[in-house]
């Protein structure tokens, strides 16, 4: 069978009749065509000088790399003008962004993490673009931080970009979780994982062990059973992978399995992980693929948001790991 883009994905998803109207599908196109921008900067480095520190912070103190502040850019400049957004938010601006006056608008909001993984990019390790689309909830109303404000179960869309060896586009519109692989010399995003599928048990954990010392005790007794081995409370042994990248680790869970874990600690006591543009979109993409997210205990895609910005503990993968994880807490 040949191949599908991600335009004919769309299309077919729209005439299926679930919620996927022409104003969303061009949204999520759009994401799509700017993440082909900020793979191509990334892919340029030092080419394009695009390399290190911007000299600046974003709202959560966090010195921003330059390309945090392109792709930053190439997100807005992309939405800005196509009629499908009511108003943006990301990582690097602490307010929302209202399209400007004169543009029409639509009736959808966009959460981005422009580039995931920041501490990775002067190093050529994989980062990527993390994105979720809420309805906006009072058409022709002013939209503000409030608007945003709807528990992960709300999104109509969500995925991610990983700028790897291929850049892959990951995405569920609600109806399962798809990926696709870059055709670099025709610009299309090409279906080339139509129905993915997570393992629903695992033998390998990502925790950034460094922390260890920070952790929570049923975090602690969790990995030290899964240190164990074989002999262990477990009776198998683990692997441990750590990329640093959200969006890495999360693409190698849907690819084969594993639990990734950023858990609220002495030092995060609400999480590292942002809620609203990291925990929620791979929460959905996770669930769509058959795994579970929690924050340990609780379901991310029930959790009411109380800020814009706001942290949280992440547990994500296979399903019935994050059920062990959850049974460490009780
Ligand atoms: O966005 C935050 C992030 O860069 C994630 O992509 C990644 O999982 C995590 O932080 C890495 O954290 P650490 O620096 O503790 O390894
Ligand atoms: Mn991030």
């Amino acid at each position: 069978m040949k191949p599908i883009t991600l335009t004919q994905y769309l299309i077919e998803q729209q005439r299926l009749g679930g919620h996927v109207t022409s104003e969303l599908r061009l949204l999520i196109q759009t994401v799509a065509q700017a993440c082909i921008a900020i793979g191509h900067a990334v892919n340029r480095g030092a080419l394009a000088g695009v390399l290190g520190g911007a000299g600046s912070d974003n709202v959560q103190g966090e010195a921003q790399k330059k390309l945090d502040v392109i792709s930053n850019d190439i997100l807005i400049e992309a939405n800005e003008w196509g009629g499908h957004l009511a108003a943006m938010v990301s990582e690097e601006m602490e307010h929302p962004h209202l399209m400007p006056a004169g543009y029409p608008t639509g009736p959808y909001l966009l959460l981005v993490d422009p580039l995931d993984g920041s501490s990775n990019i002067d190093v050529n390790v994989s980062i990527g673009t993390i994105f979720s689309v809420l309805p906006c909830p009072a058409a022709g109303a002013p939209v503000t931080a409030a608007s945003f404000l709807q528990p992960g179960s709300n999104q109509v869309a969500a995925g991610f970009a990983v700028y790897g060896p291929s850049t892959m586009l990951v995405l569920t519109v609600g109806n399962g979780t798809v990926s696709f692989t870059l055709d670099r010399d025709m610009g299309t995003f090409v279906l080339t994982a139509p129905a993915v599928k997570i393992n629903e048990d695992t033998g390998e954990f990502a925790i950034n062990m460094s922390n260890q010392r920070h952790w929570t005790a049923p975090i602690r007794r969790y990995i030290d059973d899964c240190l164990a081995g074989k002999t262990g409370p477990r009776g198998k042994d683990f692997n441990m992978r750590w990329v640093a990248s959200m969006v890495a680790d999360v693409y190698r869970i849907i690819s084969r399995g594993g639990i990734f874990m950023y858990p609220a600690d002495q030092r995060y006591k609400e999480g590292r992980l942002r809620l609203m543009y990291e925990a929620n979109p791979m929460a959905m993409v996770i669930e769509q693929a058959g795994g579970a997210a929690t924050d340990g205990v609780r379901r991310i895609l029930d959790i009411e948001p109380s800020a814009l910005h706001q942290r949280i503990g992440v547990v994500l993968g296979s399903k019935n790991e994050v059920a062990q994880v959850a049974q460490y807490h009780q």
